[in-house]
Order: C-alpha cells, then structure tokens, then sequence
C-alpha cells in the first residue's frame, strides 16, 4: 500500500521521555501531525534485555503502522540501542532513532575532545554512542555513566527537587572528575531534568539534547523520501496519544512538557500486536 505523505508521523517511548522529542517535532515540523505512544506499563526499558526490547519495540511499530504512520521516530535511546536495526529491517516505512543525533552533535561540538555520555543501563552497556563517535572521530574519548534512577524521578515529576539534586550529585561525581567539555543526555528522559543536571556539571560543560537534531533528521528524510506533509499550512495538525498504562497520569504530564493542551489519552493493551 503506498504511503500518503499526509499521514501522520509515529512516535514512540518507554514513557514520558519521548515527549521531549515530540516537543521538537511540533516546533520544527509544524504541520505534521503525530501519532504518540507511550509504554507506560512497562516502563522502564533500560534495564531489561535486548530481546524483550526488541519484542516491545516490534509491537508498537505494528500498532503505529495500523494507525496508518508514514514514518517512526524511536524517541528511546535504549529502544535504538536495542531494537532499531531490527524494526528498520522489518518494517518497509522509514524509521530512524535518537543515537545518530546527538553522537553527531557532541563529535562537533567537543573541543577538547573528552565526551561523556548519561543514559540508561541498557544504553551505556550497548556501547552504541561511542562506537558512533569513534567512527566519527577516533581519538574521541567516550566516559558513560548509567544513572537508572533517572527515568523513575522524571517519571514521578520530580524534576526540581532535592533528592533528584543529591542522585545526580552521586552519579555524576564520577564524570565531573573526568575534564569532559561535552554531556551527551542519552535518555529522553534527562532533558526533563536538564536544570538539575546543568547545576551539578557547571557551566563549563555542554549539555547536548538530541532531541531537536532529531527532529532536523527526520524533517530530512521525509523531504528526502517526498514525504512531508501537503495539507493546507492553515490546518491544524492532529496529535493523538496512546499508553499501555496509566492515561490520566500521563495526560497531566504532557500538558506541562508540551507546547499543546492534550486533551486525551488512551490506553491501549499493546501485548495484542
Ligand atoms: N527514555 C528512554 C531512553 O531514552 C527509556 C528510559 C527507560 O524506560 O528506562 O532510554
């Protein structure tokens, strides 16, 4: 079935971390619409296996793909670390992660050539950001750190507050030691607590958010494949969100990351697909 470049675009996270792209999305791709959804059941992906991530991200591309999208952006670093070669391979509509980005970014924007690199369990132990900024530039040296009691703080809204303070204090003692010039969040989820993370590494370090290169890359690839969006620029975009868990909790989020009153989510049993 050809695909109609009025379709909307697919969008996907383990949770709330994914809205931090679509937030990007809406304001560099204006007239797209977008299909979200939101894994909230069985959050958190980053410390799970390869192989049930794979399995998790296999089924919300084929619920994505019944809504008729035209493209998926894997809004979850560990959904790419993990899954994207697998669903790009299976599915026939462009998909692209969130990894490329901000590698590209960071490998551009380091002088000193030192990058760290915050991201789930999953997606530091991958290794896939420094393989791509080796390729990149060899002599980038790459320090991850996991910091897995991230994503449940962002979750639980507590993006400024003194115990998410003191735990970013403890993870990142290690990198702050470490003469980085450059921070790669490597989880959706970080951009939320940004603030936070900006106060502990000082201002001499650069916080890279891939979430906007992202946005950049995808507006590419549809110019690319002739698929952007020919609506009437007049129109209003149609933006729908779905969760495995939890609607009104999530909606209530949104509504303070996003640009836009969301006015409903719907909860969907993601295990039939
Ligand atoms: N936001 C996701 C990521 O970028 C997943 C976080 C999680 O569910 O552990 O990795």
């Amino acid at each position: 079935m050809p695909v109609d470049r009025n379709s909307p675009i697919g969008v996907f996270d383990s949770g709330i971390g994914g809205l931090t792209v679509v937030r990007e999305i809406m304001r560099n791709l204006p007239s797209e619409s977008i299909v979200y959804f939101g894994d909230t059941a069985r959050v958190p992906y980053g410390s799970k296996s390869a192989e049930t991530i794979t399995r998790y991200s296999e089924q919300i591309c084929r619920f994505l793909i019944g809504k008729q999208v035209k493209a998926v952006v894997v809004a979850c670093n560990t959904a790419s670390a993990f899954a994207l070669e697998a669903v790009q391979k299976e599915f026939s509509i462009p998909i692209i992660g969130v990894i490329r980005a901000g590698a590209e970014v960071a490998a551009s924007s380091t002088r000193n050539g030192r990058i760290g690199i915050i991201g789930t369990e999953g997606t530091i132990g991958s290794g896939i950001h420094a393989s791509f900024l080796k390729k990149l530039d060899p002599k980038i040296e790459v320090i991850g750190k996991a910091c897995p009691l991230f994503v449940p703080l962002a979750e639980e809204g507590w993006t400024h507050d003194p115990v998410t303070e003191e735990v970013a204090r403890r993870y990142l003692a290690e990198l702050k030691s470490q003469n980085i010039d450059t921070l790669i969040l490597g989880c959706t989820h970080y951009p939320l607590l940004r603030s936070t993370i900006r106060k502990v590494m000082g201002e001499g370090v650069q916080l890279v958010n891939p979430a906007y290169e992202t946005a950049l890359e995808l507006k590419q690839l549809l110019k690319e494949r002739n698929l952007e969006c020919e609506a009437d620029p007049q129109a209003e975009p149609e933006y729908r969100f779905y969760v495995s868990d939890l609607a009104d909790k999530f909606r209530h989020f949104a509504n303070t990351i996003l640009p836009y009153d969301v006015p409903l989510t719907k909860k969907i049993n993601i295990e039939r697909y």
